[in-house]
């Protein structure tokens, strides 16, 4: 326990600086694997495995790591994209499990934009500087990788349209070492064309029991298929963020930089929803009930802190329709000066150490399980949930 101690002591101003950093500006952030020692992939997978058990994650021995089998073995993980959303998120983070045991791994991206991509060039290149091989998703490489690996990972449902386009007549000699890893519960991605071959591949991994009994009877009432071996393995939260959370010091001093740099005072109220800006993800919603608040707070004359609200997730360049209404709604309300939007990032622990409720308003059945639920419970936030989510 003292070891440990110290040992936060001394990555803690690193850790620190580099939170501060990564408030002001997305990109800073993919830095953050070459500051290798706050970002031990062994511990990494150690948080991961004690997830259940939250209070041993500091102090998990050091030790073999249960993934060391995988030493020298070739992995290709095959991501239907690459964004700052959840599923490439979470397969990036394996693949820096298995680097940190010594696998060799390669890393294909199916669904790749046509013009240049600032967030798709810092990942690659966060990935390349960790080690993993970057390949074209088409053409001879990938096939022979495919070939000569000892595990195949496909990311999601849709990533299973790569198997025909690439594979072609030689997709069966790859099926048996396919590992599927499964995050999604809409209704069309239980399309033939993606999860024709579902069958016959080793293993369908997926993040927890509902999603997998949705799953198994889905595949058999609409397809006709039957689900492989599967096994639900929870998401856990990262060794880097239970860091965080566990640090009273460092959340002190990112909550108050947060707060500074928003302009919310110490004993004002902040809600925050911490999603990719998208229709799915209920942020209007969680807008209007904020607005209608305070209208209540005004209306009844209640004597509470200053309410505000966070949107942390936002993306202007999309040029998304959700995210021109919220803003026009902030506007036409004119709280502006109580809602506050934050660009997408990979870095949510700083707002997590900023806030004070959490609130998890996907909505519709295709939302699964998001990590940001988990996350907020390390940092001990109250988190309202809305029924529909998969929890
Ligand atoms: C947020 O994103 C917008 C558009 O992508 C950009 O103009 C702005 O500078 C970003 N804000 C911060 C604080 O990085
Ligand atoms: C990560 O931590 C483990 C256990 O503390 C240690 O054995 C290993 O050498 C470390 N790896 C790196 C890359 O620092
Ligand atoms: C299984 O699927 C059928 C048809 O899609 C649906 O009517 C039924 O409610 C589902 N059952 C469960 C337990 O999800």
């Amino acid at each position: 326990m003292a070891k440990h101690s110290v040992a936060l002591a001394k990555k803690r101003w690193p850790l620190m600086l580099l939170a501060f950093i990564s408030i002001s500006t997305v990109m800073i952030l993919f830095m953050r694997p070459n500051n290798s020692d706050s970002c031990n992939t062994t511990k990494t997978f150690e948080a991961q495995q004690s997830q259940i058990h939250p209070s041993s994650v500091g102090n998990a021995p050091a030790g073999p790591s249960p993934l060391d089998f995988m030493k020298s073995k070739l992995v290709l993980m095959v991501s239907h994209e690459l964004s700052l959303s959840g599923g490439p998120l979470l397969l990036m983070e394996l693949a820096f499990l298995l680097r940190g045991v010594g696998s060799d791994v390669v890393w294909i991206t199916n669904q790749y934009p046509a013009e240049h991509d600032q967030v798709i060039y810092s990942l690659e290149s966060k990935m390349l500087d960790r080690g993993v091989q970057v390949l074209p998703a088409k053409g001879e490489k990938a096939v022979d990788t495919a070939l000569k690996a000892d595990l195949v990972i496909l990311n999601t449902a849709v990533a299973g349209k790569w198997l025909d386009a690439v594979l072609k007549e030689k997709v069966t000699l790859v099926l048996p070492k396919v590992l599927w890893w499964i995050h999604e519960m809409r209704g069309h991605y239980f399309k033939e064309a993606y999860v024709k071959h579902l069958p016959f591949v080793a293993g369908a991994m997926i993040d927890s029991h509902t999603t997998a009994e949705y799953w198994k009877n889905r595949t058999k009432e609409s397809l006709g298929i039957k689900m492989p071996e599967t096994y639900v393995v929870h998401l856990g939260n990262s060794k880097e963020l239970m860091e965080v959370a566990e640090d009273s010091v460092a959340k002190r001093v990112l909550r108050e930089h947060v707060r500074e740099s928003l302009g919310v005072r110490n004993d004002d109220l902040l809600f925050a929803i911490i999603n990719s800006v998208s229709r799915g993800k209920g942020q209007d919603l969680f807008l209007y009930a904020f607005h209608k608040s305070l209208q209540l707070i005004q209306e009844k004359k209640l004597k509470l802190p200053s309410l505000h609200a966070i949107v942390v997730g936002s993306d202007m360049n999309a040029h998304t329709k959700v995210e021109m209404e919220l803003r026009k709604f902030v506007t036409e309300k004119k709280i502006q000066d109580r809602v506050h939007f934050v660009n997408k990032t990979l870095a949510v622990a700083p707002y997590l150490a900023s806030i004070d409720v959490l609130v998890q308003n996907s909505q519709g059945r295709g939302e699964c399980f998001g990590r940001i639920t988990i996350e907020a419970m390390a940092f001990r936030l109250p988190v309202l949930v809305c029924p529909s989510l998969d929890i």
